[in-house]
């Protein structure tokens, strides 16, 4: 067989939180393929990355207090050990937020305006006036147009269901400031997927029966009719709007200052730049690897990102003169328990680090999971019950078993000649396996070789060696156990994709060479010495399934103290009223000279003359951060004379009781219309 030359991926997963259950579901699946198409001798470069750029994910990095750079380092400094720890092969794990994929986007896209595909259109968005940004549709809020449901988000309505545009909304508020909306006429970039050139090529290239039937079905309705974010509906592709305004974290499109790349432009780009750093390191072309002919290119990705991956990325690569996908493998989601979708952001049920840190084997999840898996994008659930029985049963009970029996009745651990005729059924198996494999059909391939492993065992058996012993007949009992001995080896062959480790061990068991689905069939020779026969893998049990699903401890309530301190004595409303709490509008903020804890505040409380403020917020906010926000201050609290200066009054933040547990300081804030010198009551 020639060798293939292959560039495999899984989706790029954005950089705001840790791995769940899903994503190490989508990277065993991809894992299996490559270390497949690596035992068969095919040339495999297996690479992901960090998606790391996008508004949600520089929101998140400023509520951090730390740039989106230093955000998403953190992120990816957490990614080692689920990837160690479940076996995933990625040769490159890069970012879309490195060098690389800089320049390679901004190639692409100025090779696409080349064949004036990229238009420009002026657009009305919310902007909020206090984030001076333009507000992503999930960060506007308001009353649901058709049903008056409060809080719903800009695109849809979880109560009704209703599918509107953010204009839609009654009282419409930033979900990041709670400030009032305003409509900006802003400038974006398109691309023109609705030029005849795009719908014929995309007609095309998603319906030459390459894609799975389910989604080449899906992507076919696109082409006719499409659903407006107002519920409305059109004919065809509609154009696909590229360009974010900043503040965005991302990629500057070139010639346009103050516009970035949509995250979604640069985020498949990725892929070819995580690639290129790997080539690169290696010292490798990675022009000449793209352009050397018979290259595949394959993306594995969940049923949620396929237009972006069926229609917009082949698009941008052919139109700018690049090879295209020749396919992208869609799966299901996983469900846990029966429970809940694994979402993006939320992914609960099975937490991944938990489950190694139990001292769980990560070959059973492998084990598990290819037994669920097909070629179809269908969801599949994880069920506790069920992945013992398949882990015990299966596993432990049918496979693992034939070598714990069968290696104790070879004279001197050396392998005699058998008459049984199973050589043929052995290269079947092998035979049958490998196209499973190719077909992603990894269920299919798990149920033969888990009904192999039954005949095997059931010969055994009836053959009952530990019997034809006592009768004397030791040459039949070595007989039999060689030749469950070889069969073990060809299982073993067959499950090696999708556990390496236990195939690692059964090669050192048998001192044999490394398995591949070929040399398999032929069996080791006459009179082959193996090794001991060492335990090579352990049962679940129940205990470690009640403790992964266990939720953590809650605490017990009597010691709750809400903030780290108990309540103070309570007091009147006379004694409250004593306190008079204003708010004061932040004119400056500076640091000051010879301390680090104070900033300098300079606070309008409506008075006609500013006050003066020392607080002690400078391990939380930058100067910068506070100038021109409202705050809460104790207005009437008499002067104080401090190393410092005079300070003619105190701004209300909240704290814990013990900063080392639950550090930061946080201002108080009021929603949006508060004006200097309005009382607190
Ligand atoms: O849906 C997601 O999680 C995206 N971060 C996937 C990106 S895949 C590729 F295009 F980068
Ligand atoms: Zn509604």
């Amino acid at each position: 067989m020639s060798q293939r030359r292959l560039f495999v991926t899984t989706a790029l997963p954005y950089a705001n939180g840790n791995f769940h259950i899903g994503h190490i579901m989508e990277y065993i699946q991809a894992d299996i393929w490559v270390r497949f198409q690596r035992m068969q001798g095919h040339a495999v470069n297996f690479v992901c990355a960090d998606d790391a750029h996008g508004a949600p994910i520089m929101i998140a990095a400023d509520k951090a207090g730390k740039t989106p750079q230093q955000f998403v380092a953190g992120i990816a400094a957490g990614r080692k050990p689920y990837l160690d720890g479940f076996h995933i092969s990625f040769d490159n794990w890069h970012s879309t937020d490195a060098p690389e994929n800089h320049e390679l986007a901004r190639q692409i896209y100025l090779d696409l305006k080349k064949t004036g595909l990229i238009e420009t259109k002026t657009i009305e968005q919310f902007f909020d006036p206090e984030k001076n940004m333009f507000l992503p549709d999930r960060y506007i809020k308001g009353t649901c147009p058709k049903c008056g449901t409060k809080d719903q988000y800009g695109d849809n309505c979880e109560n009704c269901g209703a599918v509107y545009a953010p204009t839609d909304l009654i009282s419409p508020y930033s979900a990041l400031t709670g400030a009032t909306p305003v409509l900006k006429n802003s400038e974006h970039f398109f691309f023109k997927l609705s030029d005849p050139r795009c719908v014929d090529f995309l007609e095309k290239w998603t319906q030459d029966g390459k894609l799975q039937a389910e989604v080449a079905n899906k992507v076919k309705e696109w082409f006719s009719v499409r659903t407006n974010p107002d519920g409305s509906q059109s004919e065809g592709l509609g154009d696909w709007d590229i360009s974010r305004d900043a503040p965005y974290f991302g990629i500057e499109i070139p010639d346009a200052p103050g516009k970035y790349f949509y995250v979604w432009l640069d985020a498949p780009v990725g892929y070819l730049a995580s690639l290129k750093n790997l080539l690169e390191k290696r010292g490798e072309s990675y022009a000449d690897y793209m352009a050397a002919p018979g290259l595949e290119q394959y993306h594995f990705i969940g049923k949620d990102i396929v237009t972006f991956h069926t229609l917009f990325w082949p698009a941008m690569l052919h139109f700018s003169g690049r090879k295209t996908p020749d396919n992208v493998f869609v799966h299901g989601f996983l469900t846990v328990n029966n429970g809940e979708k694994m979402s993006k952001s939320r992914g609960t049920g099975l937490d991944p680090l938990k489950y190694l840190s139990l001292g769980m084997n990560p070959e059973w999840l492998r084990y598990y999971l290819a037994a669920k898996l097909n070629a179809r994008n269908e969801d599949i659930d994880f069920n506790a019950d069920d992945f013992m029985a398949r882990v015990n049963s299966d596993l432990v009970g049918k496979y693992v078993n034939i070598a714990s029996r069968a290696a104790k009745f070879l004279p001197d651990g050396k392998l005699v000649a058998s008459r049984e005729q199973s050589h043929m059924t052995s290269t079947n198996l092998l035979k049958l396996v490998s196209q499973n494999f190719e077909d992603r059909e990894y269920g299919k391939a798990m149920r033969e070789i888990m009904a192999f492993s039954d005949n095997v065992n059931s010969l055994f058996d009836a053959a009952a060696p530990w019997k034809l012993i006592k009768e004397g007949k030791a040459d039949l009992a070595a007989e039999k156990s060689s030749e469950a001995i070889q069969m073990f080896r060809v299982m073993t062959a067959c499950l090696k994709p999708v556990m390496p480790g236990v195939a690692a061990a059964v090669e050192a068991f048998l001192q044999c060479a490394p398995l591949t689905l070929e040399n398999a069939a032929t069996p080791l020779p006459v009179g082959h010495q193996v090794g001991t026969y060492q335990h090579l893998m352990q049962r679940v049990t129940a205990e470690q399934l009640d403790a992964l699903f266990e939720a953590p401890a809650a605490p017990e309530p009597e010691k709750l103290t809400p903030g780290g301190e108990e309540l103070a004595p309570t007091i009147t409303i006379d004694d409250f009223a004593k306190i008079d709490l204003r708010i004061a509008l932040i004119v400056n903020c500076e640091a000051v000279e010879g301390s680090t804890k104070l900033l300098r505040l300079t606070l309008d409380v409506g008075e006609g003359k500013t006050r003066n403020v020392f607080s002690g917020i400078a391990s939380a906010y930058k100067p910068g951060d506070l100038i021109g926000k409202h705050t809460v201050m104790v207005a009437n609290l008499a002067p104080r004379k401090m190393k410092f200066g005079i300070s003619e009054g105190m701004v209300l933040a909240a704290s814990h009781a013990d900063e080392k547990q639950t550090p930061g300081i946080h201002v108080l804030e009021p929603t949006s219309g508060a004006l200097p010198g309005m009382r607190v009551r």
